[in-house]
């Protein structure tokens, strides 16, 4: 069953997560400096969360050891916050999630690290994955489906000369998560179109990669790789389908 269409206070306790989520972001970008450890990042989005009052969606989920997901250069994602050094120049994607009463935000970014001019390619790559949710969100109104949004992140994907991966997609999103739609990313896709409603809330999260996206599953269980060692880029909001339109959750 899809996500029951959401009441005002529902959503307004949906925007507190959501800012909370945006926070974790900010912290987080300003700690991924050349020499960081990644799961330093861990530490500073846990007391993010603590501080808001606020608990990790991640933290347990299929049993998820950490808060946020950090994937650097090749891994597109589901990258466990290790021991691992950010060096200059590496493409980092974050993801992470907060709750606030029962109520669920999931947001993620992609950065360089130590500032764009380190990489102008992975620079580019994360300038079109920020496009590609631009044109993703835009594309959600009443009575649309969510295929419009597949076909808008796959036309700025590939009118970039990038690639778009497949087999995960964005979600619906509420008291739980991941909730019925699926949102795809790469147009044509196989399976249910469904039509988007007012009052529905979705997580939108496009993953494109420099390369082929062709992706695998280390043997850890959650690192996703792209298999001929490209970067990958990853960007998603939470948003709300108003009656005027989509709203961003996941914002400060
Ligand atoms: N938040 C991710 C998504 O965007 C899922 C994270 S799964 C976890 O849908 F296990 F890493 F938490
Ligand atoms: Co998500």
């Amino acid at each position: 069953m899809p996500g029951k269409r959401k009441t005002p206070e529902q959503v307004a306790t949906m925007r507190r997560a959501g800012r909370v989520v945006a926070l974790m972001h900010e912290a987080v970008r300003e700690a991924a400096v050349p020499g960081a450890l990644l799961s330093d990042l861990d530490v500073v989005a846990r007391d993010v969360l603590e501080r808001s009052g606020a608990t990790s969606n991640f933290l347990g989920y299929h049993g998820y050891p950490a808060v946020l997901c950090a994937s650097p250069n090749d891994t597109v994602l589901h990258g466990v916050p290790n021991g691992t050094r950010l060096q200059e120049g590496d493409l980092l994607s974050v993801d992470c999630g907060a709750v606030i009463d029962g109520w669920h935000g999931d947001a993620a970014f992609s950065m360089v690290v130590g500032g764009d001019a380190a990489n102008p390619e992975a620079a580019a790559l994360i300038h079109t994955v920020e496009a590609a949710l631009a044109a993703g969100i835009a594309a959600l109104h009443h009575g649309g489906r969510v295929g419009d949004v597949a076909k808008a992140v796959t036309r700025v994907a590939r009118g970039a000369g990038c690639d778009v991966v497949k087999h995960y997609v964005g979600h619906g999103i509420g008291r739980q998560m991941h909730e019925l739609p699926d949102v795809p990313n790469l147009w044509p896709f196989d399976g249910p179109n469904p039509r988007v409603r007012a009052g529905m809330c979705v997580a939108v999260e496009p993953i494109i990669t420099a390369g082929r996206a062709r992706v695998a599953t280390e043997v850890d269980g959650w690192t996703v790789k792209t298999l001929d060692g490209s970067l990958s880029a990853h960007a998603e909001h939470s948003v709300h389908i108003s009656e005027d339109g989509p709203v961003i959750l996941t914002l400060p």
